[in-house]
């Protein structure tokens, strides 16, 4: 037995030496093939370990990264005291001496605290504590001014894993023993005060990682030499300029001390002693000077580049022929202060990645700059200057972004390994080249937003399995959509608005599993495709301003829509009934709950979201267009725009049944009949426009209980009678009602007859929770106070819920100055 341990040992040693990653071998040992019986746990270590139990609670966890993870379950439930400590969850006992030497809660649920007293300090042979993804929140990382004298006396420790807890306060200021700890984790936590100088010294560190907290600097200089090889900062407020010191630590091999404050210049011979170096990022400080081949070059072993958002970072467009870069993988220098393409990077044969998007870098690209580029498979010079390139470079570009320059002329036929191809918002003219059918690996197309003309190809619909995206969005085609989708492809996004596109919709579409179709101003000339949503999956459907004609069909059986939160048919040619059993089809508008600000109800993020960046759909409420990202669109909004057409007759009851429709807008038709009473069910209702039509009888007073309602128009319609009143109703002014001669009470001034006259009392406005729109005033008033508003001035409101970001961008010339009369209608009816 003992040589076989001993041969193991040896192998395991071999494993370690010859393979690239690290074997674990106690690991391996307590699972492997031989059958060690379990050691025999020491019962002060037992004790220790119940002792914890005892001082902790277990929690289900909303961690994102616990949810899917195997070992993630409440370990310690299974603690028992009256079995052997070393065959509990998580933990490791030494084979030989059966002391605990590993103890593994990672994603336990574990809520509590971890004071400089807990018992887990008494394990004197623990090797790897590992903790995180727990809610150890409140805690500190035990101090006390300096380490306690019992985490001190855990001479063992070589792995401390602490991530992702709310651990709070500084760091001790002063440590020693130690002497083993190998590994620091205290990824996302709460952590503040400065970077203390003793990580550097401790003896045997090679990974630190403490980024995503709240530490400050500026850091201290750091002793050498240290045998620190990875050192994460990132995302924390570390200031001043970066310690030369830094650039002295000769084992270090990653480097990240992205999005943090420091600045200074980063000049050559700082780098030059980082020889090991293969991951560096200084993304988004403040650094600046000018980045020269050279300075890369002697980077020998630099694989990964990160420098984007220096905005005074520039990159030197010389030749560098000399300087060669032959491990250099990824480069990324987005919002910098470029402003020549660096035609000398070419000569980095295992360059894969280059991000040069949002730089001043201008004119043409010439050809000889776009030669020798053999690996680069991505390319992202979006947001530039640029005029024209001569040529794609590579030739084995999978995705290329160019959106957002000025470049001119006819579109180049993109080498045929492309996968995704954004080349929005340019001046291109011209038309599709042919030999975009060969890019038979395509997955999204976008070339909105430019002047191209013409038809276009009929290969479509068939030439690429993966397409998933085509926005030609903007610009000046004609001529039909051709008409070749076929069985099994991929379309999710198909994207047409304002072109001259015309005819009839291909009814191969109906091959597509479609989520978002928008065909906006053009001059298509069909009926209302009924056949269409064959797959059940279409959320958005925007045939505004063309020219669809004739009724909705009533005849359809077969369920359909039914996904369906955003339908814009308005400034059509649609006429007859609002059939009954279309809306009573739209199950989605009826059982989804408008996804609330704070994000609990979101179960996935549409795919494919990066590509509809751009994209946007105009939605009309009375007083303001919602120009809304399509994306986002899919998580948020339900929205119903029939306006603008020729539809009669009755409003029909069941609308009442949308409960989760925010904008209703059915104006300039020719309805007649009452305002059904049902729509006082629309409790999600954020605007209200039945203007221009023939409305009559009262307005019905269910309507008072839309708590949501900031917009109402009825203006134009031959409606009688008494204003209800209270709640919303009180915010709503004269032009909401105008054009109604039979209309009496508050706001206007035509007082009701006594018989008429509503006498019911004004009931207190509601406080409104979770819904998009109210939710965009709330935060703008927040986001005074608290920041959270970005970018007013632009037009956009951009603001952080947590996880994921909303957005909405308003549309109209004078939306700043609504937003305020809206907000301080709010407030005035708060108080
Ligand atoms: C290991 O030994 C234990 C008892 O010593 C036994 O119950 C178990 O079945 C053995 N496992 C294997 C895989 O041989
Ligand atoms: C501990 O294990 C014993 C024997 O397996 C069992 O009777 C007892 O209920 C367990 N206690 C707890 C708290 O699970
Ligand atoms: C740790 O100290 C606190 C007081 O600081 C005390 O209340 C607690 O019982 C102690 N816990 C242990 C496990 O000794
Ligand atoms: C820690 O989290 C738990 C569960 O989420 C909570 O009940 C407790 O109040 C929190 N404690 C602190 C100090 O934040
Ligand atoms: C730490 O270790 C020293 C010496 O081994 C011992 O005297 C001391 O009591 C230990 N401290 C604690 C808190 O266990
Ligand atoms: C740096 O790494 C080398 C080789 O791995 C090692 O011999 C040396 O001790 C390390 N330097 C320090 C200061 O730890
Ligand atoms: C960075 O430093 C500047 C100037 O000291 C300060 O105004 C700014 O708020 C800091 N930014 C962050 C993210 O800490
Ligand atoms: C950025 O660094 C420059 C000097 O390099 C300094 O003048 C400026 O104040 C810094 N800006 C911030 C926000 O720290
Ligand atoms: C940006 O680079 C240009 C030269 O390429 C230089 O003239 C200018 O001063 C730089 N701007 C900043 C803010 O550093
Ligand atoms: C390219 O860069 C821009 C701006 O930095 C970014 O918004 C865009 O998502 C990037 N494109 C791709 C395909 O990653
Ligand atoms: C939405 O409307 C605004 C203003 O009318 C216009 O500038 C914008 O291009 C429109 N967006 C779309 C996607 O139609
Ligand atoms: C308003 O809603 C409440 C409860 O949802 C209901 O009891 C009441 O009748 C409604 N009022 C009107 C005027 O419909």
């Amino acid at each position: 037995m003992g040589s076989l341990i001993g041969s193991l040992q040896v192998l395991c040693l071999l494993l370690v030496l010859v393979l690239p990653f690290e074997v674990d071998c106690s690991l391996s040992f307590s699972s492997s093939a031989l059958n060690y019986s379990t050691p025999l746990c020491q019962p002060e270590d037992s004790s220790a370990l119940l002792q914890f139990k005892n001082t902790i609670s277990i929690h289900d966890s909303d961690d994102p990264i616990c949810a899917d993870s195997m070992t993630s379950y409440p370990k310690t439930k299974t603690w028992n005291e009256s079995t052997n400590c070393c065959s509990w969850e998580g933990v490791t006992c030494d084979e030989v001496t059966g002391h605990v030497i590993g103890l593994d809660l990672s994603c336990s649920s574990l809520v509590g605290s971890l004071p400089a007293n807990s018992s887990l300090f008494l394990l004197k042979g623990l090797k790897r504590l590992n903790l995180a993804h727990n809610n150890f929140n409140g805690s500190s990382i035990p101090s006390g001014g300096q380490l306690p004298s019992t985490l001190m006396n855990l001479t063992q420790l070589s792995q401390l894993r602490f991530s992702f807890n709310k651990l709070e306060g500084p760091l001790p200021s002063h440590v020693s023993g130690l002497q083993n700890l190998k590994e620091f984790q205290s990824f996302s936590n709460l952590l503040s005060g400065g970077i203390p100088s003793w990580l550097f010294t401790l003896p045997s560190l090679e990974f630190l990682g403490l980024s995503y907290n709240r530490l400050t600097g500026p850091i201290d200089p750091i002793q050498n030499p240290s045998s620190v090889q990875e050192v994460y900062l990132a995302s924390n407020g570390i200031h001043g300029e970066m310690p030369r010191s830094f650039f002295d630590l000769a084992n270090l091999t990653h480097l990240d001390l992205s999005s943090n404050n420091l600045s200074g210049v980063i000049k050559p011979d700082l780098l030059s002693k980082l020889e090991n170096l293969q991951m560096l990022d200084l993304s988004s400080n403040n650094f600046s000077g000018l980045i020269e081949p050279e300075l890369i070059s002697k980077l020998k072993n630099l694989r990964r580049l990160h420098l984007s958002n220096n905005k005074l970072l520039s990159l030197s467009s010389g030749t560098g022929i000399k300087d060669t870069f032959p491990e250099l993988m990824t480069l990324s220098f987005s919002s910098c202060n470029v402003s020549r393409f660096p035609g000398f990077l070419r000569t980095g044969k295992n360059l894969r990645v280059l991000d040069l998007s949002d730089n001043k870098i201008s004119g043409s690209v010439l050809k000889w700059e776009l030669e020798g580029w053999e690996q680069l498979t991505f390319l992202n010079l979006s947001y530039n200057f640029l005029t024209s390139l001569e040529q794609f470079p590579g030739k084995n570009l999978e995705i290329l972004d160019l959106r957002s320059n000025l470049l001119q002329g006819p579109l180049l036929a993109p080498p045929p390994s492309l996968q995704q191809f954004f080349i929005s918002n340019n001046k291109l003219t011209g038309k599709i080249p042919p030999l975009i059918c060969n890019l038979s690996s395509l997955e999204i197309l976008d070339l909105s937003r430019n002047n191209l003309g013409g038809t276009i190809p009929a290969c479509l619909g068939n030439f690429s399995y993966l397409l998933s995206t085509i926005n030609l969005q903007m610009n000046n085609f004609h001529g039909k959509i051709p008409d070749s989708f076929v069985v099994g492809n991929s379309l999710t996004y198909l994207l047409l608005s304002d072109n001259q596109f015309e005819g009839l919709l291909p009814r191969s579409l109906v091959n597509c599993f479609l989520r978002i179709l928008d065909l906006a101003n053009n001059k298509l000339r069909d009926t209302f495709p009924h056949w269409l949503d064959a797959n059940f999956s279409l959320k958005v459907l925007v045939l505004r301003s063309n020219r669809f004609h004739g009724p909705l069909n009533n005849s359809i059986v077969k369920p359909s829509f039914m996904s369906l939160q955003l339908i814009d048919l308005s400034q059509n040619e649609f006429s007859g009934l609002l059939p009954s059993n279309f809306f009573q089809n739209l199950f989605a508008m009826k059982y989804t709950r408008p996804v609330s600000p704070t994000g609990v109800h979101i179960t996935s993020f549409p795919e494919g979201i990066g590509s509809l960046d751009d994209s946007s759909v105009n939605v009309t409420t009375k007083r303001l267009e919602l120009e809304l990202e399509l994306a986002r669109t899919l998580l948020i909004f339900f929205a119903i725009d029939f306006s603008s057409n020729q539809f009669y007759g009755k409003i029909p009851e069941v609308i009442g049944e949308l409960s989760s429709v925010q904008v209703l807008n059915l104006s300039h038709n020719s309805l007649t009949g009452h305002i059904p009473t049902s729509l006082g069910n629309l409790v999600a209702l954020e605007s209200l426009d039945l203007s221009s039509n023939k409305l009559d009888g009262r307005i019905p007073s269910q309507l008072t209980n839309l708590t949501f309602l900031e917009v109402l128009d009825l203006s134009k319609n031959n409606l009688v009678g008494p204003i209800p009143n209270g709640k919303q109703f009180s915010t709503f002014e004269n032009d909401s009602y105008s054009g109604n001669l039979g209309l009496c009470g508050f706001p206007l001034s035509k007082q009701c007859g006594n018989n008429e006259g509503s006498k019911s009392p004004a009931p207190k406005f509601k406080e409104d929770e979770g819904s998009a729109l109210a939710f965009i005033w709330k935060l703008v008033v927040m986001g005074y106070g608290c920041g959270l508003v970005l970018g007013l001035s632009t037009g956009y409101i951009v603001f952080t819920t947590g996880r994921p970001w909303w957005f909405v961008r308003m549309v109209e010339r004078n939306w700043q100055n609504n937003v305020t009369k809206w907000i301080r209608r709010k407030k005035r009816r708060r108080n």
